[in-house]
């Protein structure tokens, strides 16, 4: 998760911002937490999957009135070309060329992804071994200059099956493990994971 003054990095106000793979939308609610009053949002939460879509919308309530949630592919997004100030991607699935097509010139493409040891401790759980580490170098997207790139890396205790159980249900592991890694997951009382995540930023040409 990112603090309100890195969510407030993400632009000055007003602007028009796309959480592409918005999930629950949790991003766009700090977001517009973290926004002055005297300046407007114009808001769009992106995903693929239609439950998620539904459940930002449900929590978004009178908290967003300038919001719309849609529910479609980052592959073909329904925005105009040269239009928006800011595109996130959250731990998502990017298509580089689309975000550079709708965001204006001088927009800001701000991308979060997994660290190598992101949720390491969970991954040492739930499989009998980790894959090798890839590499997190990352080139500059085509037509996208002004990078800069944070590593942002702390450990978390979750105290409690529930909190374990919640945290797996986060993450595309909960699919990828076995049946047997879940039940060891399951198992666990405690466990203090490392968060370790890259947050790069990306200026449109
Ligand atoms: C790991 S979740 C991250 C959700 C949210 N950004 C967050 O950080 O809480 C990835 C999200 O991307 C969505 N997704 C997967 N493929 C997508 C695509 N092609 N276009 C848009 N969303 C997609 C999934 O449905 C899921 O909600």
């Amino acid at each position: 998760m990112l603090s309100h003054a890195e969510v407030q990095a993400v632009g000055n106000p007003p602007f028009s911002c796309l959480d592409a793979g918005c999930g629950e939308g949790y991003y766009l609610r700090q977001l517009v937490d973290a926004a002055t009053d005297t300046q407007p949002l114009s808001l769009m939460g992106l995903d693929i999957s239609k439950w998620a879509v539904l459940a930002a919308a449900k929590q978004d309530a009178k908290q967003m009135p300038l919001s719309s949630w849609v529910v479609g592919s980052n592959a073909h997004l329904p925005v105009q070309t040269g239009t928006l100030d800011s595109v996130l991607c959250m731990f998502g699935f990017p298509v580089v060329s689309e975000f550079a097509r709708v965001l204006k010139t001088e927009g800001v493409l701000l991308q979060v992804e997994a660290g190598t040891n992101h949720l390491r401790e969970l991954r040492e759980v739930i499989y009998p071994t980790l894959k090798p580490e890839r590499s997190t170098e990352t080139e500059v997207p085509e037509g996208f200059t002004h990078h800069s790139r944070e590593r942002v890396s702390y450990s978390l205790a979750l105290n409690g099956s529930e909190e374990i159980a919640d945290l797996l249900a986060m993450t595309p592991h909960l699919y990828r493990a076995s049946a047997e890694g879940r039940a060891r997951a399951a198992a666990l009382d405690v466990l203090n994971v490392t968060v370790d995540v890259h947050v790069a930023q990306w200026r449109r040409l």
